[in-house]
C-alpha cells in the first residue's frame, strides 16, 4: 500500500510561528491595539447630541429616596465640620442655574434637563467625605440613576459632569459639566453661612456673609455669563473675595469657553473681568 507523501519537514517551526503571528495581529486589529489607534478621532461636530434619551426627569430624581437621604446627610455632615450650606437650597439653586445656562445658550431641552439633574446631585458625595466628594458622588449617582431607568449615555454625561465639578481636579468635558461648574461657583451668598457668631467666621464665612446679592446673568445674544455680586465691603473686601475664589473664577472662564461663551464678573456694578 502506498503512503501519501509527507509534507516537507519544518524543523524550525516557521509555519506555526507565522500562523501565530497572523492570529495575534488579527486579534490586535479587532481590539484596536495597532498603531492606527494613535490617530485621534474627529470630535463629534454636535457634542450636545445624546441619544437615546431616557426622559428621566429632575422631579423623578428629586423624589428618589436615596437622593433625599444622601443630600440631607451630606449637608448635616458638612455642618459638623464647619462648612457652609450644601443642602437642598444649594442643590435646587445649582440645578436651576445649570438648566438656565444651557437653555439660554440654545442647547436642547433634554441637555438642559441633564444639567439640572447634575446640578441637583453634584454635592451628594459629601456625606461620604468632603475630600474627593466629586468622585464618590459620581459613583453613588450611577446606581441611583440606573435605578430610575436612565440610559447609559445620559448617565455617562452626568457622572463626568459631577466628577469634574471641583477645581482641584475638574475640567469641563461636556456642556452639562460646563454649566454645572458655572452654576455651582455662582452660589455665593450670606444665607449659606451657618456660623452665627461673626467673631468665629473664617475667610469663607466672611466672604459668603458679605455677599448680599448674587445673580448669574446669561445673555443669549452676546453669549456672556456674568456673575453679578453685591458685596458689603465693610464685611469683606473685594481682594478677599478673589483670594479664595480666584481658582473658581478661572474654572468658570474655562467652562464658559467650553460653551463658546465668555465669563464675566461684576462686583458692586464694577466690571472686573
Ligand atoms: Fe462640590
Ligand atoms: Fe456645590
Amino acid at each position: 500500500m502506498s503512503r501519501a507523501a509527507k509534507p516537507a519537514a519544518d524543523p524550525a517551526g516557521r509555519g506555526r510561528t507565522a500562523t501565530r503571528v497572523k492570529a495575534v495581529e488579527e486579534a490586535r486589529d479587532q481590539l484596536g491595539r495597532t498603531a492606527k489607534e494613535a490617530v485621534p478621532a474627529d470630535p463629534p461636530s454636535q457634542p450636545q447630541e445624546i441619544r437615546p434619551s431616557s426622559q428621566v426627569t429632575l422631579a423623578e430624581v428629586q423624589g428618589h429616596e436615596g437622593v433625599q437621604t444622601f443630600i440631607s446627610l451630606a449637608d448635616k455632615y458638612l455642618g459638623e465640620i464647619g462648612y457652609t450650606e450644601h443642602g437642598f437650597r444649594h442643590a435646587g439653586l445649582v440645578a436651576k442655574i445649570g438648566f438656565n445656562v444651557l437653555h439660554r445658550l440654545g442647547f436642547d431641552d433634554r441637555m438642559a434637563e441633564l444639567a439640572a439633574i447634575a446640578g441637583y446631585l453634584h454635592d451628594m458625595g459629601n456625606f461620604v467625605s468632603r475630600s474627593l466628594h466629586s468622585q464618590t458622588g459620581a459613583s453613588i449617582t450611577y446606581d441611583l440613576l440606573r435605578d430610575l431607568g436612565m440610559s447609559y449615555k445620559e448617565v455617562g454625561v452626568i457622572l463626568a459632569a459631577i466628577g469634574n465639578h471641583e477645581e482641584e481636579f475638574g475640567t469641563p468635558v461636556n456642556p452639562v459639566g460646563a454649566a454645572l461648574i458655572v452654576a455651582d461657583k455662582s452660589d455665593v451668598h450670606r444665607s449659606r453661612v451657618r456660623v452665627k457668631d461673626p467673631t468665629l467666621f473664617d475667610i469663607h464665612d466672611r466672604v459668603n456673609h458679605s455677599v448680599e446679592h448674587s445673580f448669574l446673568r446669561v445673555d443669549s445674544e452676546q453669549r456672556t455669563l456674568t456673575l453679578e455680586l453685591t458685596i458689603d465691603t465693610e464685611l469683606a473686601g473685594v481682594m478677599e473675595y478673589f483670594e479664595i475664589f480666584l481658582s473658581r473664577m478661572i474654572m468658570c472662564r474655562r467652562a464658559a469657553e467650553h460653551l463658546e461663551s465668555q465669563f464675566k464678573i461684576e462686583i458692586n456694578g464694577a466690571k472686573l473681568l
